[in-house]
């Protein structure tokens, strides 16, 4: 007999792995299919994504800084190398304790595991192929197969000359010249690792700015921060066809809205135009799973168009990031269970680990401008925060936006060491409506960078008090 379950989860990234957590909490009986071929649980984000560009971030920030900076605080190392197999093997570490305590969490809340592609094959019915082929049945089906890299006609990736984010985390070697095409989050990220262990890097985008969904004030002051750390940019250009030579590939490059083309030589290519959805051999079709016209499973509160079958995560609309589909995968687990699941995709926040960080949460000023909501800023920059200030790391700002009438806090934007961190305090006060004076009338401890959020929330009524 075929075995029975409460819910069917496909795929074990941070969506599925979460909904998979929440429904053995919740006494859901659930199984959790995955396809990848090493058997590691974690999807994108712990395999191949977050976690081991995060490690290389982290050493690779430690290398420059050992290199430029340890002189200046009276830490003399003599001369600096790298051993790129080690930093390596010790963001492949990570991964794997990381994906192990995945699988752990997996049998501590009595969730199935299978591996294997999953295929929906009739209402309620899902086969796994695999080692080990079997069928599955639930009431309920839980979409959470995740994304993919969005090709590049003409840039054909091989994972050794030309990479996709997978390959720029495993290069053997520090290409001289690294090409990377998309000024986003996994062009900054990336290319920010490889020019700090050496490579020369050019960005070319496509758009006239970089971070091209973030406020507009910070894209444009972080790329003169990374101007200054050596990355080159080519705004508004494409790449239009690429040529392999045996060690190096030609790229044709020309402005956005045409014009004289340009060669540029590179050691290695990295293609970083963004990520689609990944729902290839699902068997939508079986069921009447419809999808938009970009390849996103459309939902309602994560309810597909087909009956029992639900979808999360970057196969949804919605921004693509791990700890948006965590929350869809809790939210969806929940409103199975007959509890009331929500996701306030207008409180996900949203950071580049580079260096200095940039973080952001609500509204941008262009999109409050296009929407016709009147606003008030506070800013205040690290440059006047004393514990920036005496960590020499005073590059950066903190911008807070609230609305004119209310004083509702609608958006933060910020540009500095640990943003990614800072950034919470604005999404809690976000989440409970609250307002610019909030944070303002917080006590803040000292000396913290925290304490430039404080200040900058002061300026939406015009009383910083440290500038
Ligand atoms: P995924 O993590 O993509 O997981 C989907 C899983 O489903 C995959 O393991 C896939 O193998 C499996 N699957 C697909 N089809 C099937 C099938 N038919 N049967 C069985 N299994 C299947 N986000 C952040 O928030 N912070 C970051 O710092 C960050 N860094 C990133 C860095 C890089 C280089 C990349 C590429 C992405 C990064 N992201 C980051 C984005 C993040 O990885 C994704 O938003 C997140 O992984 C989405 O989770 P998910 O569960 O929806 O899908
Ligand atoms: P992205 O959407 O962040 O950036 C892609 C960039 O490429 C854009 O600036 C776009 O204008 C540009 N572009 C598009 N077509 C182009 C072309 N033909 N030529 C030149 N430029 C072109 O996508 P990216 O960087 O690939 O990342 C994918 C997703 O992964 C992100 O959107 C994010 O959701 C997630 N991610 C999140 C991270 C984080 O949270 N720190 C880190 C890495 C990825």
């Amino acid at each position: 007999m075929t075995e029975q379950y409460d819910v069917i989860i496909i795929g074990a990234g941070p969506g599925g792995y979460n909904a998979a957590i929440r429904a053995g909490q919740l006494g859901l009986k659930a199984a959790l299919i995955e396809k990848r071929e090493t058997k590691k649980l974690g999807g994108t984000c712990l395999n191949v994504g977050c976690i081991p560009s995060k490690a290389l971030l982290h050493a690779s920030e430690l290398f420059e800084t050992a290199g430029k900076s340890f002189a200046n605080l009276g830490i003399n190392t003599g001369k600096i190398s790298l051993d790129l197999i080690q930093m390596l093997k010790q963001k492949d570490d990570a991964v794997d304790g990381l994906t192990k305590g995945v699988a752990f969490l997996m049998k501590k809340n009595k969730v199935e595991t299978f591996f294997g592609a999953g295929e929906i094959v009739a209402p309620g019915k899902v086969r796994v192929t695999g080692d080990a082929p079997t069928e599955l049945e639930a009431k309920n089906i839980i979409i959470a197969t995740g994304s993919e890299v969005t090709p590049l006609p003409g840039v054909e990736i091989d994972e050794v000359q030309i990479v996709s984010s997978t390959g720029a985390l495993a290069l053997p070697a520090v290409p001289k010249h690294l090409v990377v095409i998309g000024g986003g989050v996994i062009g900054l990220e990336l290319g920010s690792v490889w020019r700090r262990l050496g490579s020369k890097v050019t960005v070319v985008e496509f758009l006239d700015r970089i971070l091209p969904t973030m406020d507009g004030e910070v894209s444009k002051q972080f790329q003169r921060m990374l101007k200054k750390q050596g990355v080159d940019f080519k705004l508004s250009s494409k790449v239009t066809g690429a040529e392999k030579l045996k060690t190096k590939v030609k790229l044709n490059v020309e402005p956005a809205a045409g014009g004289d083309v340009e060669t540029i030589d590179a050691d290695a290519v990295l293609v970083a135009i963004g990520r689609r959805p990944h729902t290839d051999g699902l068997g939508l079709a079986n069921v009447g799973v419809e999808t938009d016209k970009r390849g996103f499973i459309v939902t309602d509160h994560f309810k597909t168009t087909a009956p029992g079958v639900w979808a999360i995560g970057d196969c949804i609309t919605g921004p693509m990031l791990a700890h948006k589909a965590e929350d869809d995968g809790t939210a969806c687990v929940e409103l199975i269970a007959g509890k009331a699941g929500h996701v306030n995709y207008d409180t996900v926040p949203n950071v580049v680990y580079t260096w200095p960080e940039v973080a952001s949460v609500g509204k941008t000023e262009e999109e409050l401008k296009e929407a016709g909501i009147a606003y008030k800023i506070g800013k205040f920059p690290f440059a006047a925060n004393s514990r920036a200030k005496t960590n020499h790391e005073t590059d950066g700002f903190v911008k807070i936006l609230a609305d004119a009438e209310t004083d509702r806090v609608l958006g933060c934007h910020i540009v500095g060491v640990d943003a990614g961190e800072l950034i919470a305090e604005a999404v809690s006060v976000m989440e409970f409506g609250g307002a610019s004076e909030d944070i303002a009338r917080t006590c803040h401890a000292h000396p913290t960078r925290s304490e430039a959020v404080r200040q900058a929330a002061m300026g939406v009524e015009g009383w910083t008090m440290q500038a």
